[in-house]
């Protein structure tokens, strides 16, 4: 019933509807009305009332909560199911948990707060209360294993065209999946797959984006940032993560179709390591190297001084 109520205020498009017509038109009393516009209240939608004339909704809050991740958002697929979560352990976990249980492609977690945010490698991922977009994401594609690494390179695609469409700021890919800013990274993806001999199951695709951080703790804050101190102001997450969904949506449809050879061109154009110099940290060691591009399995190529060629799989880089 508070999501119908909310629909009613929304399709008011700000007008006032009396507690009277909102009682008759959900059959319930008003004093059940009342106490769903209370818990709005709670959740940060901000209503006038006026004697008389009834409530109108005059702020909706900037919470993904699926009803404002979902209304206005153009997509077949993506985001048509959205599970929101003010705290959880972490989004890939509960996407997991999803898929097993056989939820559709498309479907979205979201969080506001994680507190066992998971990174590539095994590291944490910072992901405190109301500042960031932690979001899973679940696709069923039809695709051998090997393939998995260009749907990583691809959602990174979608990030970065999505954060500069929404912030007019400049952001670019590092590889394998970092986004940057300025040096500094305001993104990162980590995918996770559940497969059968060569054959791909589902995969999730978990994005972290610092949107409004306004600071990050003394060990990360020399390699991190955030949208809002970069732009100076906040950044709506909702109108972002619609955004992303968008973009993901296009290309996903795109590689389905044409294959990945549009998605490199574009993960290319995108990335700041390649044709530079670049020092390599793996665990077997770290080298240094000229970055010339990745292949078709999203594995980056690089020259060394000797002029042989490396193929890395996994790594650290930094732009020397
Ligand atoms: C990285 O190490 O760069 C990858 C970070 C990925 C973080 C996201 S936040 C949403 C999803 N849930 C997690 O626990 N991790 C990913």
């Amino acid at each position: 019933m508070k999501d119908q109520i909310l629909r009613m205020f929304k399709e008011a498009k700000g007008e006032f509807l009396s507690g009277e017509s909102l009682s008759q038109a959900l059959q319930c009393s008003r004093t059940a009305i009342w106490k769903h516009i209370e818990e709005l209240r709670v959740e940060g939608y901000q209503f006038e009332a006026v004697r008389r004339s009834g409530y109108r909704l005059v702020a909706v809050p900037d919470i993904p909560y699926p009803e404002e991740v979902m209304s206005g958002l153009d997509t077949r697929i993506l985001g048509k199911v959205v599970h929101f979560f003010p705290t959880i352990d972490s989004t890939q976990h509960r996407a997991h948990a999803l898929a097993k249980e056989g939820a559709p492609e498309g479907t979205v977690v979201i969080a506001d707060e994680q507190v066992g945010g998971k990174g590539r490698l095994g590291r944490v991922w910072h992901s405190p209360p109301s500042t960031g977009i932690s979001m899973s994401l679940l696709l069923r594609p039809k695709l051998e294993l090997h393939r998995c690494p260009q749907l990583t390179l691809l959602a990174a695609v979608a990030l970065v065209e999505a954060i500069r469409q929404e912030t007019g700021l400049p952001v670019t890919i590092k590889w394998p999946n970092d986004i940057l800013l300025n040096g500094k990274k305001i993104c990162g993806i980590l995918t996770e797959l559940n497969a059968e001999s060569d054959c791909i199951n589902y995969l999730i695709i978990g994005m972290g984006i610092n949107v409004n951080t306004p600071s990050f703790p003394e060990e990360i804050g020399q390699i991190a940032t955030s949208l809002m101190l970069e732009k100076g102001e906040p950044v709506k997450r909702v109108k972002l993560i619609q955004n992303i969904l968008g973009k993901l949506e296009d290309l996903y449809a795109q590689y389905l179709e044409e294959g990945f050879a549009p998605i490199k061109a574009r993960w290319e154009s995108h990335a700041i390591s390649i044709g530079k110099r670049v020092i390599i940290r793996q665990l077997s060691g770290t080298m240094v190297g000229m970055a010339l591009g990745i292949d078709d399995d999203g594995v980056l190529l690089v020259q060394k001084d000797d002029g042989s060629l490396e193929k890395v799989y996994s790594a650290d880089i930094e732009i020397s």
